[in-house]
């Protein structure tokens, strides 16, 4: 086996909501095997924050604010980053919200704002980038869903009616493009601990449901994303496509 089938050097990759929590993580972990990485997000401290961090590493990186619920921010960052790297070769649609309410008490506002951002932001990125991939013949699409696109929990309405989508969307678009060069997958994590999880991180009772639903026992820790990130972004993928791979500690198999 060459460790070429993992190196992304001269790479462009492009992460959304890589502004914390798994998009820093899977920004970070590209720019490691070797990209350079167009980091994206609303938070202009944190943008900076991590595209230093990625220069440390001696790649190019630079903060995009691009916000993924509109298509006029969409635009405007892709062009910017297009303008600044010359191409997108890889795209991590990542950028995700959640609310957790009864069906019967879910707000309109707030099942509008999980959809927009966790379902139509990954269609409008993917709408924007996919273009120069056509072109060239050539790129890789990962959508950060979750084990919730598959697997049901009281009060997730909005969000796994998301993620639902984004599984579905991810196999529409691999054979739409299957012929073209271009890859799409999706990965499903189960809990790991970020800011969107800190309600639930926070309540011991309900940390402790994850780990003893969770056949290895415990939730994900972020760092164990860059595995899979890596691998999708990579020539190791390269007959891979339309598929959602979980990293769960075994949630999903039962
Ligand atoms: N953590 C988990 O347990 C878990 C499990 C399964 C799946 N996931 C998925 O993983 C992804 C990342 O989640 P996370 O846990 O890392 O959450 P997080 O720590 O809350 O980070 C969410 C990111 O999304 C960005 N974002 C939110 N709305 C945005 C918008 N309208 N436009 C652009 N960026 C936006 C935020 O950046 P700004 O606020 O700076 O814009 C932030 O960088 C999500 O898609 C989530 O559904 C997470």
């Amino acid at each position: 086996m060459s460790l070429s089938l993992f190196d992304l050097k001269d790479k462009v990759a492009m992460v959304t909501g890589s502004t914390r929590g798994l998009g820093e993580v899977a920004a970070i972990a590209l720019a490691k095997a070797g990209a350079n990485v167009a980091v994206c997000g609303r938070n202009r401290t944190d943008l900076q924050r991590v595209s230093a961090a990625i220069k440390d590493l001696d790649r190019n990186s630079e903060g995009f604010f691009l916000d993924v619920t509109s298509k006029e921010s969409v635009h405007q960052g892709v062009k910017q980053i297009l303008k600044h790297f010359g191409k997108i070769d890889i795209l991590v649609n990542n950028a995700g919200v959640n609310h957790r309410e009864p069906v019967m008490d879910y707000p309109e506002e707030a099942w509008d704002l999980v959809i927009n951002t966790n379902l139509k932001g990954y269609f409008l990125v993917t709408q924007a980038v996919g273009p120069q991939m056509l072109e060239r013949g050539y790129g890789k699409v990962i959508n950060m869903s979750s084990i919730l696109g598959t697997v049901a929990m009281p009060n997730q309405v909005a969000y796994a009616s998301s993620k639902g989508g984004v599984d579905q969307m991810t196999k529409v678009m691999a054979l739409e493009w299957a012929k073209q060069g271009i890859r799409v997958n999706a990965i499903g994590p189960t809990y790991f601990e970020t800011e969107l999880v800190a309600q639930i991180r926070n309540d011991p009772e309900r940390y402790n449901f994850i780990n003893e639903r969770t056949p290895a026992g415990r939730w994900g820790y972020p760092i164990e994303l860059e595995g899979i990130v890596i691998f999708l972004a990579a020539p190791a993928s390269d007959f891979i496509t339309g598929q959602t791979i979980y990293i769960d500690g075994g949630w999903t198999a039962c």
